[in-house]
């Protein structure tokens, strides 16, 4: 397996270091040719700062597309139209009509398109997703997220709900094993040029709920869950990967290792690529949760619940 990085920005130098550790780098790919120059020396692979360049003069097999939300869609598709597997960041395309396309393509060029959301790896997010699958402790109802952080003063393109709450719709909709019927928002701005804190209410069958509730505001790094069951709460956080359960006879804490989970996403992407696994994150899964985000903004610019038809 050969794989090119495009993008070897803040998060996809990440990407970088694992691809190498694993000995699947083949090349590096960024517009910013330091940077590329930079990568490509130090984990000695061929460096390229457009993708033309890096299609002409490169034989490989699968991406990593880690570049900004607005050239996700001409990137990936080039790449599909070149039968390559495609990995690109979230959110996949920032419309769901380029999603749409890209989910064609890669079917009719069968090869793998996958999006990175990274919670579906987070051990914490599995042992929930085992309680909830296995009903250990009841039923489901409601799911209620936390993501605070400083503003990302490089990201010009999208507002939180495109950039960060799109991890929160993702997991509920992984956790529930279902799409939601019903969005409504409210977002707004105070520093960024694009929304910079929103809540966002998920409806889904039964009564069931997703609360995601996201901002750029906070001065400090919070990334909590919790999900409210018939016979417990259980509350985790992303980073720390702990879980605690409490019910009605006490708490207990069942996990408090912490594993990389960009080690595990790039993992299943590479047996996918190779037919040894399902991949975890399937392209509708990505296109779905585009089309959650783009209802978010309409419901929060017309202050009104936008009903889904999601598959
Ligand atoms: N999964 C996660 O947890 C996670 C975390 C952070 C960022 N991301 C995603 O990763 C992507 C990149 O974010 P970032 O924070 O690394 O951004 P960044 O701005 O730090 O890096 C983007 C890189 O892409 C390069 N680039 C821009 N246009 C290009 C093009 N047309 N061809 C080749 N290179 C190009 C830039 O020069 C830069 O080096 C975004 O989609 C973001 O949502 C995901």
């Amino acid at each position: 397996m050969r794989i090119a990085q495009i993008g070897v920005g803040g998060f996809g130098k990440n990407h970088t270091r694992i691809l190498s550790q694993l000995g699947v780098l083949s090349a590096i790919c960024d517009a910013d040719l330091a940077k590329s120059k930079e990568f490509g020396t130090k984990y000695s692979v061929n460096h390229y700062s457009d993708i033309d360049s890096l299609l002409g003069s490169e034989q490989f097999d699968a991406a990593f597309v880690c570049t900004p939300t607005s050239t996700h869609f001409e990137i990936a598709k080039t790449l599909l139209q070149k039968k390559k597997n495609v990995f690109v960041e979230k959110p996949m395309t920032y419309l769901s009509r380029e999603g749409e396309e890209l989910l064609e393509l890669a079917k009719k060029n069968k090869v793998i398109l996958t999006s990175g959301y990274i919670e579906r790896f987070n051990p914490a997010v599995s042992l929930v997703k085992e309680y909830v699958k296995t009903k250990k402790y009841g039923e489901l109802i409601m799911l209620e997220f936390h993501r605070e952080n400083r503003m990302p003063l490089h990201i010009k393109d999208v507002g939180i709900i495109y950039d960060t709450s799109v991890h929160d719709i993702d997991t509920a909709m992984w956790l529930f094993d279902d799409v939601p019927e019903v969005v409504f928002v409210r977002s707004g701005r105070i520093r960024h040029e694009h929304e910079d804190f929103a809540t966002i209410m998920l409806g889904f069958r039964e009564n069931k709920v997703a609360i995601i509730s996201s901002n750029w505001i906070t001065p400090i790094k919070v990334r909590k869950f919790s999900a409210v069951c018939s016979d417990a709460i259980i509350s985790s956080d992303f980073i720390t990967q702990e879980v605690k359960i409490e019910t009605n006879t006490g708490a207990e804490i069942p996990r408090k290792d912490v594993e990389e989970p960009l080690l595990l996403e790039i993992k299943n992407f590479i047996a996918a690529s190779e037919g040894k696994e399902n991949i975890r994150v399937r392209p509708e899964d990505a296109l779905n949760t585009t089309k959650i985000a783009e209802a978010a903004l309409l419901s929060s610019h017309r202050g009104t619940p936008i009903y889904l038809d999601l598959k």
